[in-house]
């Protein structure tokens, strides 16, 4: 299927390109990803080229290198970061170890006649550096176009070639006139203009094509995407080439299954199949401990019963019928489709089984290309309620992301401060690390580490803890997260009450969800200010049996990064007034790290 004319973004690791690409789509021009290995030839038609940042050294061996070619093509080519030094090398110049590593903000000044990208940083600006290499030898050709103190060759341009190449990374907010640079650039490209609108007739022609005069099965979670995927389906395909099932995992949030049946009344969307299946997977996860292993039953068993559904329904792919689902753009990404993404997590819409049924072309997918703000532009345009569409995001796995699981407390056990910003300092709190792990992500890797918890029993949390959640996790190899509990000042006693995925858990959560929820709503701006707001349940407490919650609100634009959010200190009391009231809750915790170090989801 032929994409509208567009940016090409090369992707060399890291999760720059999703930045870049969603960027330029909100300035409404077409930009898609392509991995660097892609042929020459797929680079011809494109609009522009912008090379994205990556964790590696260009000069190391198996770094991801692209066709030089496309350098040659007469098309706009922008090199940021690693792009920059991949530029630098295909050309000829020169790219080294810098003598500092930088890092944050940084000014950066622009040479006189530095040309049109940089032309609102005449009088200088603050840049997003975070490269270790930089470009020792300009190619030939280049002129120097700004400079930073510790990177003399901070851009440089070959105009004539329509060259480009950035240090720092114009995709970040933290860059002033990050966004202005880019526009710039793509006021040089060809590109096709995008809109939903336009993309909307664009899928529905896809969809079409793909399916051909099959008829599609598609599994809805109850989340934003399925609910837009399996609306547009409909809308498309019409009502009798689409049936849906929605299982019933035991893993949903309270009265979810009754809101969506809900929203799709007025719609007259009458083929969803609800199948409460809670008892399967709660055997399934029986005596299950380990998060990769939990996703990957959850995505199997979802399998397992949409295939005993569908044989007893006839939807087979026999009887021409293939599996819809309602990935988006970054879910392709962050199980590490790209060969240079590192794995965080495996979504479950890329478990093995699926994978398969993928490369059959057995799976269609028409939400694949876009990101979510993008997906609820979509369900809004296809009349589907805005507070569902707006709704926070939430896990295909559901609570069963949430719920921690573990046969043994996992103690550090001598936490090791010497090295670690805690050093020598003053903290007027005791803290504690954590019995549990959970997953975090640094640099471009993932990590399983520990969190560590502040004892202040307030609700107004100290600006000091704040900062202490950013340096710690930075300067600590054991801790990836930061918490402060709002529910005692002094350390208590830990008593660990081992725990797997069980439905008394679930009840447990599900019940705790519904109160954050509940107060979140109270509060006017606070639900539409937060991005997602997980409630996540630990394996231990104070008491025999007793468990944790932590509150983990974040705000966030794509769910790529995240920072976390602010509660105003009265909902935050009464949350965990409210919360410790239900029996076995014995602490409640509120997570303050960014992502990165950690991910939004605990698991
Ligand atoms: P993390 O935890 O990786 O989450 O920072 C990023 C976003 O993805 C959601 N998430 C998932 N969604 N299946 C999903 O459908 C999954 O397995 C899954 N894991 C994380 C998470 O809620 C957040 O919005």
């Amino acid at each position: 299927m032929q994409h509208p004319r567009g940016i090409v973004i090369v992707d060399f690791g890291g999760q720059y390109a999703h930045l870049i690409a969603s960027r330029i789509r909100r300035m409404g021009a077409y930009a898609e990803i392509k991995p660097p290995e892609t042929p020459l030839e797929e680079f011809r038609s494109a609009a522009g080229i912008i090379l994205s940042g990556g964790p590696q050294s260009v000069y190391e061996k198996g770094s991801p290198q692209a066709d030089p070619g496309i350098l040659a093509l007469g098309i706009p080519v922008l090199g940021l970061c690693y792009g920059l030094h991949w530029m630098t090398q295909a050309l000829g110049g020169e790219v080294k170890p810098g003598k500092v590593k930088e890092y944050g903000k940084t000014p950066i000044r622009v040479v006189e006649g530095g040309g049109d990208l940089l032309r609102d940083c005449a009088n200088g600006c603050t840049v997003w550096m975070s490269h270790g290499d930089e470009a020792a030898k300009l190619p030939e050709g280049f002129t120097l176009t700004a400079t930073s103190d510790a990177c003399k060759h901070a851009a440089f341009a070959d105009a004539s070639r329509k060259l480009f190449a950035f240090q720092f990374h114009p995709e970040v907010t933290h860059t002033e006139h990050g966004e202005d640079m880019l526009r710039r650039f793509v006021a040089l490209c060809d590109a096709e203009p995008w809109s939903i609108e336009s993309y909307a007739e664009h899928i529905s022609a896809q969809i079409k094509q793909e399916v051909g005069d099959r008829k599609v099965f598609m599994l809805v979670s109850g989340g934003v995407d399925s609910t837009v995927a399996f609306t547009l389906l409909n809308k498309v395909l019409g009502q009798e080439r689409v049936q849906g099932l929605l299982v019933d995992t035991g893993l949903m949030r309270k009265n979810e299954v009754a809101s969506i049946q809900e929203a799709f009344k007025p719609l007259r969307i009458t083929n969803l199949r609800i199948e409460n299946a809670s008892d399967e997977f709660f055997a399934n996860l029986k005596g299950v401990y380990d998060p990769e292993e939990k996703r990957r039953i959850i995505g199997n068993t979802f399998l397992a019963v949409q295939k005993r559904v569908s044989e007893e329904m006839g939807l087979t792919a026999a009887g021409g019928w293939m599996l819809g689902q309602g990935t988006i753009y970054p879910d392709t990404i962050e199980t590490g489709a790209t060969q240079h993404a590192d794995k965080i997590k495996t979504h479950h819409n890329r478990v093995e089984a699926v994978q398969q049924m993928i490369e059959q072309g057995l799976v269609i997918e028409p939400l694949k290309d876009l990101y979510k703000d993008e997906v609820r532009r979509l369900g809004e345009e296809l009349g589907l309620p805005h507070e569902l569409v707006w709704r926070h995001p939430f896990p295909g796995p559901g609570l069963g992301v949430r719920i921690l699981c573990a046969k043994e407390a996992d103690t550090v056990e001598e936490f090791d401060i010497r090295n670690s910003y805690l050093a020598g300092r003053q903290v007027e709190f005791e803290f504690s690390v954590l019995p549990v792990r959970s997953v975090g992500v640094q640099g471009d890797g993932r990590t399983y580490r520990h969190a560590l918890a502040f004892f202040t029993g307030q609700s107004a949390v100290p600006h000091e803890m704040l900062t202490l959640a950013t340096t710690i996790p930075n300067t600590n190899r054991e801790v990836n997260r930061v918490l402060v509990c709002t529910s005692q000042s002094t350390l208590p006693e830990f008593v660990f009450s081992p725990g797997y995925l069980a439905r008394e858990r679930a009840d447990l959560l599900r019940e705790a969800d519904a109160i954050v929820d509940a107060e979140m709503r109270d509060d006017a701006g606070l639900y539409q200010r937060i991005w997602q707001f997980p409630v996540v349940l630990l394996p231990f407490g104070t008491s025999e049996g007793g468990q944790s919650i932590v509150l983990r609100p974040i705000e966030s634009i794509d769910a790529m990064t995240a920072s976390a959010a602010s509660l105003p200190p009265a909902i935050l009391r009464r949350m965990t007034e409210r919360l410790l009231v239900l029996a076995g809750i014995d602490l409640v915790f509120l997570d303050l790290t960014s992502k990165p170090p950690g991910t939004i989801e605990w698991e």
